[in-house]
């Protein structure tokens, strides 16, 4: 299973490289926002910054909702670098964009995803990875990741290539629970990937030892 780290912070995606256990970062313009980029020069800029810091995919996401607007974006994301991702919404013309640049070579992550019916045409029309969005499922009432176990039983039943990225992860048992049923990445905020760290009995055990050896080490 791979890690993303879902941010376009900076210094928290050096952070995340440094401790070594990320495979990619996943944005959207909700996070760019966050970082206070704006501007469409700066946008790029920016995501070329992220892919020269991490090793692995960077999702980089189409901002128009119209066929001819996302193939165009999509076309100039994926020339910026040869980590980038296209994400496109799973709409209607989000779904021909997706088969288009897909037959180009460009590979996609297909957005906004909150159903099994939207993940199937994500993967028929060739999305290299498809996003469902757990914790804004689990804040409606509905069971995410019950969505991801349903995609992934599909996408393994009929053979598709594309792969399930977890996506809108709240906590660490989202992670937990996210393995359990076979998504195949799940990007985090950096706090959740932390927080798989967390123990009690971690904390006094390594107090317990310095201690220990403190006595006769002094
Ligand atoms: C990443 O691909 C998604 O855009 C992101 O995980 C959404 O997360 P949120 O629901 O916390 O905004």
């Amino acid at each position: 299973m791979k890690f993303f780290l879902d941010t376009a912070n900076l210094e928290q995606i050096k952070e995340a490289q440094a401790l070594g256990v990320i495979d990619g970062v996943t944005t959207n313009p909700s996070l760019m926002a966050k970082e206070g980029i704006a501007g469409k020069q700066n946008i790029l800029d920016h995501y070329v910054k992220i892919c020269n810091i991490v090793d692995g995919d960077v999702s980089a996401e189409v901002i128009s909702t119209d066929f001819e607007g996302m193939i165009k974006e999509g076309e100039e994301l994926a020339a910026l670098h040869p980590q980038i991702v296209v994400k496109v919404p799973v709409i209607k013309d989000g779904i021909k964009a997706i088969k288009y640049l897909s037959s180009k070579g460009i590979r996609t992550n297909c957005t906004l995803v909150f159903s099994a019916g939207q993940a199937l045409l994500a993967a028929k029309a060739g999305a290299t990875y498809v996003s469902p969005f757990i914790g804004r499922l689990d804040d409606n009432s509905t069971d995410g990741i019950e969505l991801i176990r349903q995609i992934v039983d599909i996408y393994n039943y009929y053979d598709f290539g594309t792969m399930v990225l977890a996506a809108s992860i709240r906590h660490t048992m989202h992670i937990i629970k996210c393995l359990e049923v076979g998504a195949d990445v799940a990007t985090c905020p950096l706090d959740a990937i932390l927080g798989l760290l967390k123990h009690p009995l971690t904390d006094l055990g390594l107090q317990k030892f310095l201690e220990d050896y403190n006595k006769l080490n002094k």
